[in-house]
C-alpha cells in the first residue's frame, strides 16, 4: 500500500494537495496578490507540487526537494525562469539554495484561505498527512490545539506571511517585473 501508494500521491490524488483542486486556490490566491496570471503562470500553478508523485513524505528528506519534478517540466516547456517559478515556490528549497522564494510561494501559503476548513482537513485526515503535519510541529502549545483550531493557526499564519511578502515582493520590483519572474 505504501509503495503503491506513498504520501505524496496519496495527497496529490485527494489529499491537500489534490491535483485539481489545490491548484485551483493558488490561482485565486495568485489572482488576489498579483492579478490574473498569465497562461505559462497557469501552467506553473497547475504543476508545481506534482514532485509529491514519489514522495513517501511531506516534509521529509524527499518531500522536501518535491519541487524539483514540476521545475524540470516547466524549464522544459516555458524556459529557465519559469522553471524557477516552480523551484523556488518552496521556502525550504529557496533557504537551502539561498534563494529568494518566487511569487508562487506565497500565492501557495495564501491558497489556504481558498480553501474551506471541513474540507481540507477531510482531505488532510484521508490521506493521512495530517499525522505527518501535527507531528514536525515543535512547539508544545500547538501541538495541544484540535485539528480544528490548529488549521485556524495555520491560516492565520500563512495569511500573514503570504500578505506581507507577497506585496513587498510587488512593491519592491515593481508589478511588471514580478509578473515575469
Ligand atoms: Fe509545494
Ligand atoms: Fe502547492
Amino acid at each position: 500500500m505504501q509503495s503503491l501508494f506513498p504520501l505524496g500521491r496519496r495527497s496529490l490524488l485527494f489529499g491537500v494537495h489534490q491535483f485539481l483542486w489545490h491548484p485551483w486556490t493558488v490561482y485565486r490566491a495568485w489572482n488576489h496578490l498579483y492579478g490574473r496570471p498569465d497562461w505559462r503562470e497557469v501552467v506553473c500553478i497547475f504543476l508545481h507540487d506534482w514532485g509529491y508523485w514519489f514522495c513517501e513524505n511531506m516534509d521529509g528528506k524527499e518531500g522536501r526537494v518535491h519541487p524539483e519534478f514540476g521545475a524540470k517540466i516547466a524549464a522544459h516547456l516555458l524556459g529557465r525562469e519559469y522553471g524557477d517559478l516552480v523551484l523556488y515556490h518552496s521556502r525550504y528549497y529557496s533557504n537551502l539554495h539561498c534563494q529568494i522564494p518566487s511569487k508562487l510561494c506565497w500565492a501557495d501559503k495564501l491558497s489556504i484561505v481558498y480553501d474551506p476548513k471541513w474540507f481540507y482537513l477531510l482531505r488532510a485526515k484521508l490521506s493521512g498527512e495530517i499525522k505527518e503535519y501535527r507531528l514536525y510541529e515543535k512547539d508544545k502549545q500547538i501541538l495541544d490545539l484540535t485539528d480544528g483550531e490548529w488549521f485556524d493557526y495555520l491560516r492565520e499564519e500563512f495569511l500573514n506571511i503570504a500578505e506581507v511578502n507577497g506585496r513587498n515582493l510587488v512593491s519592491y520590483h515593481g508589478e511588471r517585473e514580478v509578473r515575469k519572474s
